[in-house]
């Protein structure tokens, strides 16, 4: 198939060279020139262990493209992945300018059936709002807006991408299902599903599973409070907890807090979600508290430990980014998976 991918960053990156990898022709635009020149010339601007390797062949086979121009790409595409960013706005929701701005490019563009994929994080109702902003140019018969969030983890992303646990599209278009399940039909072989529901169910999906793993580690991080002050060795418990298989042993290690480009971000659009929902959500509102009261412990203990002022003392962290693996260090703290 023509894939176009909008957006090359930790997202962007590695759907467009996995989706190369299993054959299909990719062109990858961005808006950052230097970052296409880069990959133009066989540079990958990301860290993530393996993707050089999958990067090169595909380059090399001519399978995947990488262009600073929309038109270009979205030309032959008849599936266009949005892999863009949807940093908090004011107030802490979700901004989606990225999104709806390309949406209402391609608008312009698109000349034939095209499906439109939401890959990135986005509130529940944005594909209505895509949608909407394609439907501003676009007869509604050229196009169909599909919600496909994407699970992979920094560090282990092409592992994921090509071994999804699970893969979720949203949509209620026939047609677009049939597209959407025959691309991803590699990925699935070794019986791992494809979950089809629609928009709004696979959009609220993907804030459910992040905010849920968000609170394991903060609840892990309150048990660790607590070991301290009765004396008991939270990474003991931690084991003894997480060999239980109703519980598992992933999520539960305490820190700092979580953090990350995803956690922090997606936890609070959720809760903001809620908000304009008129929905008391309880969970939600103690995970963000304690996160941030996690991030003060540390400071409170280095204060404990020295016994005088902080001032003029040179401090070492060992480790930037918010978990190995990866060189992405936007809105790192501490840890949460190992
Ligand atoms: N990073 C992760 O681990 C991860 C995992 C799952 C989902 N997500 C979600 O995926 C989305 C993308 O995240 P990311 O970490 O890949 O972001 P990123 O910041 O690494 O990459 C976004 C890219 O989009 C480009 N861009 C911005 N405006 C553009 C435009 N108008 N046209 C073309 N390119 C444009 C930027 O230059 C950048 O290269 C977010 O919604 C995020 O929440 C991220």
């Amino acid at each position: 198939m023509h894939i176009a991918v909008v957006g090359t960053g930790y997202v962007g990156l590695v759907t467009g060279t996995c989706f190369a990898e299993t054959g299909n022709d990719v062109t990858c635009v961005d808006i950052d020139a230097t970052k296409v020149a880069m990959m133009q010339s066989g540079k990958i601007p990301i860290f993530e262990p393996g993707l050089d390797l999958l990067f090169d062949r595909n380059t090399r086979q001519n399978r995947l493209h990488f262009t600073t121009d929309l038109k270009e790409a979205v030309d032959q595409a008849e599936i266009i992945f949005l892999a863009l960013p949807t940093p908090p706005g004011e107030g802490g929701a979700a901004d989606l300018k990225y999104i709806l701005g390309v949406a209402d490019d391609l608008s312009r563009l698109i000349t034939r059936y095209t499906v439109i994929v939401d890959k990135s994080t986005v509130p529940v109702g944005t594909s209505e709002k895509v949608h909407a902003a394609l439907a501003s140019h676009l007869s509604e018969d050229l196009f169909d807006v599909v919600s496909n969030p994407e699970f992979l983890r920094e560090g282990l992303a092409v592992e994921d991408f090509m071994k999804p646990d699970r893969v979720v599209i949203g949509t209620s278009s026939e047609r677009a299902k049939k597209a959407m399940q025959h691309l991803y039909q590699p990925f699935v072989r070794q019986g791992n599903p494809i979950i089809f529901m629609d928009e709004r169910s696979a959009e609220m999906t993907k804030y459910a599973a992040n905010s849920y793993l968000a609170a394991r580690i903060t609840f892990m991080n309150e048990i660790a409070n607590l070991c301290e002050r009765v004396g008991a060795n939270v990474d003991m418990v931690r084991i003894g907890m997480g060999t239980d298989t109703r519980i598992g042993k992933r999520f539960l290690f305490p820190g700092v807090g979580y953090g990350g480009s995803c956690f922090p971000k997606d936890v609070q659009a959720l809760a903001i979600t809620a908000d304009e929902y008129e929905y008391d959500f309880q969970i939600l509102k103690t995970v963000m508290g304690v996160n941030e009261r996690q991030k003060q412990i540390l400071v409170e203990k280095i204060r404990k430990y020295y016994q005088e002022p902080l001032a003029g003392k040179t401090i070492a962290v060992w480790g930037l980014a918010f978990k190995p693996n990866t060189d992405d260090i936007r809105g790192s703290t501490g840890s949460g998976d190992h």
